[in-house]
């Protein structure tokens, strides 16, 4: 069901200058910042060989991520990605055993044009978990 950890999501509140301190203090380097308009989030990622860091920060006041960021102006770990083969049938068998799947049953996709869903995070310890459908061919 599950191939891998895709990433781990922080939220900022100011994504260039987390991009300089990741820099300047780990060495780590943040790519080019892309927009998802319709979730309203600035997006950029450290590459981890294995895995990656994702940085979020609102691009508009009413962002999912702006709530995020009232309750925690300093920013933190907002979600855990993990990878999935196939979205329908891991979504399918998660709703079978009681795991909620948020959202409608629309597909939704990240800035990648990769498959992705949440999962409630009362149904997996207390975390948001992302699952980004990546085929094992598919991938660069
Ligand atoms: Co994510």
């Amino acid at each position: 069901m599950f191939t891998g950890l895709s990433h781990v999501s922080i939220v900022v509140p100011d994504l260039d200058a987390a991009a300089r301190r990741l820099r300047e203090t780990y060495g780590l380097r943040v790519g080019e910042t892309r927009t998802n308009a319709e979730q309203g989030v600035h997006l950029a990622y450290v590459e981890l060989g294995n895995a990656r860091i994702e940085l979020m920060a609102p691009s508009r006041p009413d962002s999912p991520v702006a709530k995020f960021l009232e309750r925690n102006p300093k920013g933190g770990i907002h979600h855990v990605s993990l990878n999935v083969e196939d979205m329908q049938a891991t979504t399918g068998a998660l709703s079978e055993v009681g795991v909620r799947v948020l959202g409608d049953s629309r597909p939704r996709y990240n800035v990648a044009g990769e498959r992705i869903a949440f999962l409630h995070p009362a149904d997996f310890l207390g975390a948001l978990v992302e699952l980004e459908e990546h085929h094992a061919k598919g991938r660069p």
